[in-house]
C-alpha cells in the first residue's frame, strides 16, 4: 500500500490520540476587576515614564555641567571618569524607565485575553477588514489611553526626551564651526624647520642626497608646543603642520615653480593627504614616490607631487623654504593654499591656488 493511502488514517489517528487541549480559563488579572487596583498600577506607570524623562534631562545637564576630565573613585572600582560613569547611569535608568514602564503597563493595563485568529486568504475580506479595525479599536480602548491621558503624556515625554541624550551629544559633540583653520597653518616667513619630534633645527648642509625628515614649524614641536600653546592648539597643529622634507637630486626636478620654493634640492610638502588627510609619510627613495598608506595615493616629488596613483585629486601643496643667516632651513612664507582634502568654499580670494602658482 502506498504512503498517500495511510495518510488519512494517519491523521485520523493522531487526532484521536491529541485531542486539542484548548486554552486555559481565563484568569482575569487585580486591575481587571478593582479600579483602584487599576489607578495604582497607572500612577506606577506614570512614575516610572516620569523617572524616564527625568534621567534623561539629568544626562543633559550633566553633558553640559561635568567637565570631561573630571576623575574620582568609586567604592570597589577604583578610580574612574566621573563624565562616563554619571552619562552612563543617566542613560541607563532613562532606558530602563522606559522599559519597565512598557512592561508594566502591557502586564497591568492591556488587554491580556487570549485572542484566536482563523486563516483567511491573503487578501482579506472586508468583514476581515473591519473586524481588524474594530479590534483595533477595541486595542485602543482597552489600553485605557483615551481615558488615561496622563499615560500617554508621560509616555510621549519619555519617549520623546530619550531622543535628546542620543541626538545632542552628537551636534554639540561636532565642535566648534571652522574659522580659518582649513585656510591657514602655523608656518609663517622665517620660522625655522624643526626636526618632529626632537626639535632640532636642520642645517641645509647637512641634508645629505635622499634624505628624509619629518618636520614641524618652529616652536610648535613635541613639549614646548604643549606648555607654550596648550593642549588643543599644540593638537590642531600637529594635524595640520606637518611637513616631509626631501632632498633630491636637483637635476630630476622637473618644476621651475618646485625648484624656487626648495633649495638646492632640499623640497618641503605638507603630509596632510589631499584625498581625506591620513599623514603621507612613505618616501621611496629610487622612485621619488611619496605614498600615503590609507589609500595608496602616491604622489610624485619629481612633478610637483602630483597624484600619480589613487584617489587624491590634488598635488600636496609646497612649502616655500630657504636658509637664514646661519645656515638653518626656514619657511619663506606660509602655505599658499589651503592643505589638506578639498572642501567647498576652498578657493578663497586671497589665497594663491596651485593652477596659478
Ligand atoms: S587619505 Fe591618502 S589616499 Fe586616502
Amino acid at each position: 500500500m502506498s504512503t498517500h493511502d495511510n495518510t488519512p488514517a494517519l491523521v485520523d489517528d493522531a487526532q484521536d490520540r491529541f485531542a486539542n487541549p484548548g486554552l486555559p480559563p481565563h484568569v482575569p488579572r487585580r486591575a481587571d476587576v478593582d479600579e483602584s487596583a487599576a489607578n495604582r498600577a497607572s500612577v506606577q506607570v506614570v512614575a516610572l515614564f516620569t523617572l524616564s524623562a527625568l534621567a534623561s534631562i539629568a544626562f543633559l545637564v550633566a553633558y553640559f555641567v561635568i567637565d570631561p576630565e573630571l576623575r574620582g573613585s568609586i567604592i570597589g572600582i577604583g578610580e574612574v571618569n566621573l563624565f562616563h560613569v554619571v552619562l552612563g547611569l543617566t542613560m541607563g535608568v532613562s532606558l530602563l524607565g522606559i522599559g519597565l514602564g512598557a512592561v508594566h503597563w502591557a502586564k497591568t493595563l492591556m488587554p491580556d485575553e487570549e485572542m484566536v485568529e482563523q486563516r483567511h486568504s491573503l487578501r482579506s475580506s472586508d468583514e476581515d477588514r473591519q473586524e481588524v479595525a474594530r479590534q483595533l479599536s477595541y486595542g485602543w480602548r482597552g489600553s485605557q489611553l483615551n481615558r488615561r491621558t496622563a499615560i500617554l503624556g508621560s509616555a510621549g515625554g519619555a519617549l520623546g526626551l530619550f531622543a535628546l541624550p542620543l541626538v545632542v551629544p552628537v551636534v554639540a559633540g561636532l565642535g566648534p564651526r571652522p574659522r580659518d583653520e582649513l585656510y591657514t597653518t602655523n608656518w609663517e616667513p622665517g620660522l625655522r624647520l624643526m626636526i618632529d619630534p626632537s626639535g632640532a633645527p636642520i642645517r641645509a648642509a647637512d641634508v645629505t642626497q635622499g634624505s628624509v625628515f619629518h618636520v614641524m614649524p618652529e616652536g610648535w614641536v613635541g613639549d614646548e608646543a604643549f606648555e607654550v600653546h596648550g593642549a588643543e592648539e599644540a593638537m590642531a597643529s600637529k594635524s595640520k603642520d606637518q611637513v616631509i622634507l626631501v632632498k633630491l637630486d636637483p637635476s630630476i626636478i622637473n618644476s621651475q615653480k618646485q625648484r624656487d620654493w626648495g633649495y638646492e634640492g632640499i623640497v618641503a610638502y605638507s603630509k596632510v593627504c589631499t584625498h581625506v588627510g591620513c599623514p603621507v609619510a612613505l618616501y621611496e627613495q629610487q622612485t621619488h614616490h611619496l605614498l600615503c598608506p590609507c589609500h595608496q595615493s602616491t604622489f610624485d616629488m619629481t612633478e610637483d607631487c602630483k597624484v600619480i596613483f589613487g584617489p587624491a585629486k590634488r598635488p600636496l601643496p609646497q612649502l616655500p623654504i630657504s636658509v637664514d643667516d646661519e645656515g638653518y632651513l626656514v619657511a619663506i612664507d606660509g602655505f599658499r593654499e589651503p592643505i589638506g582634502p578639498s572642501f567647498f568654499e576652498r578657493e578663497r580670494p586671497g589665497l594663491l591656488m596651485e593652477d596659478e602658482s
